[in-house]
């Protein structure tokens, strides 16, 4: 048996699991691991697309080396330059001293910066083709998705996809890879937690790449991470299709920051008016206790959202500054928004989600809640209204 899994007669995954890592770019936790997936293609000449981890350098060696013996890679194409994937390109160019190394004009950069590799490369431009014998590669560019040189690369023969980190998500490959092997169910939270905060930022360049493809006739979606879509392509375009575009489903999430419980009960009469007044997926989250890569993954589910904070030394809560600040980053937008909020002295944390809430294109709705001290029974006369007026309008959005 060969430890590489064979996609088509002449294709080959030869990627790698990570259950090792605790935080994919030092940011987001791996609960279930992460794959770093390269492909193999054996044809007259042998190509390999994308690499590993520098970390799995060794048995990524093996797997090729399983497979084609003594032949050696002519060709790596690089669609991404981030070095989960990019790792292992100089201990295989000192395996293969021969490979040419394929990419656009900004991979050359990195490479050279990264890796001091100069020599033996071979630049490509949008479109252009490279002739394997059977199979014919041809490239698109897709820069900032989610780097500058990344592009697709597409196998003409066996209609192929190798979409970089684009389709792709987080959870290790546990003995599957195909996604008419695996539950969906354990994926797809992972690949739109990876979607969300990988990707989001930039989904308008997601959306024009999926209009671009869509000319192609897609048999089969090979991206750098998590399952490989051959029974339903369309499944995980659909999906990022719809991420990409904005679109929610029906529900409301809601986050507070709080230390003593006064926001606390804010946020859980305004959860159980939601609830009264028709909605029923409802996600309530403490900020200082949910990852904010799992707080970021729902709010991109659904329509509604709702920001609750004290006030901690002049600033928001913390914890709340970190969510907010990169659901702006992400450019969150096409949400009903509600936001309170309490404090002792001076507040401030109301008015920092005020003008979190002018810098994201979202629908604001009345009221704005502050409380001083605790609230009272006409303050959460005011939550409980807050809920009302959200659910009201992610019904009818
Ligand atoms: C360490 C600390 C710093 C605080 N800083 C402020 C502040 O700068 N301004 C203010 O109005 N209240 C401040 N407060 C008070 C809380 O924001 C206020 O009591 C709030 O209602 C607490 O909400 P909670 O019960 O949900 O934690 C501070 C409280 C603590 C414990
Ligand atoms: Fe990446
Ligand atoms: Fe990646």
């Amino acid at each position: 048996m060969i430890n590489a899994i064979q996609m088509t007669d002449d294709i080959y995954w030869v990627g790698v699991n990570d259950k090792e890592t605790d935080l994919f770019e030092s940011l987001w936790p791996l609960p279930e691991g992460v794959s770093y997936n390269s492909y193999l293609i054996k044809d007259e000449k042998i190509a390999l697309i994308d690499t590993v981890k520098i970390n799995y350098n060794d048995s990524f060696l093996e797997k090729i080396k399983g497979l084609i013996g003594e032949r050696k890679v002519d060709y790596l194409i690089i669609n991404h330059m981030e070095p989960d994937h990019s790792g292992s390109i100089k201990s295989l160019r000192e395996a293969y001293p021969d490979l040419k190394i394929v990419g656009n004009a900004k991979t050359m950069n990195f490479l050279a910066g990264f890796y001091n590799i100069k020599e033996g490369t071979k630049i490509i431009e949008d479109g252009d083709q490279l002739d394997l014998g059977k199979h014919q590669l041809s490239f698109y560019l897709t820069p900032m998705i989610h780097w500058p040189e990344t592009m697709m690369t597409f196998d003409e023969y066996d209609q192929i996809l190798f979409s970089g980190d684009a389709f792709g998500g987080f959870g290790s490959l546990d003995g599957v890879l195909f996604d008419d092997e695996l539950n969906i169910n354990f994926y797809a939270t992972e690949i739109r937690r990876y979607f969300s905060n990988i990707v989001a930022k930039y989904s308008p360049l997601v959306s024009k790449a999926i209009q671009r493809l869509s000319d192609l006739d897609i048999k089969m979606i090979a991206a750098t991470h998590g399952p490989v879509w051959r029974e339903d392509p369309n499944y995980i375009i659909e999906e990022y299709r719809k991420w990409s575009n904005y679109e929610t489903d029906e529900g409301v999430v809601v986050v507070y920051g709080s230390m003593y419980g006064n926001t606390k009960i804010m946020a859980e009469a305004v959860a159980r008016s939601l609830s009264e007044n028709g909605i029923e997926n409802i996600k309530l989250f403490d900020v200082s206790r949910k990852h904010v890569s799992d707080i970021i993954n729902e709010i991109w589910q659904y329509k509604g959202v709702v920001l609750g904070s004290c006030i901690y030394n002049l600033e928001i809560f913390p914890p709340m500054e970190t969510l907010i600040n990169d659901l702006e980053n992400r450019n969150l937008k096409k949400r009903v928004l509600g936001i309170f909020g309490s404090y002792s002295w001076s507040g401030g944390a109301v008015s920092r989600l005020q003008n979190f809430a002018k810098q994201v294109n979202c629908q604001l709705v009345e009221p704005v809640v502050e409380v001083q001290y605790s609230p009272d029974a006409n303050m959460l006369d005011q939550c409980y209204e807050l809920g009302k007026n959200v659910a009201e309008a992610v019904i009818n959005y």
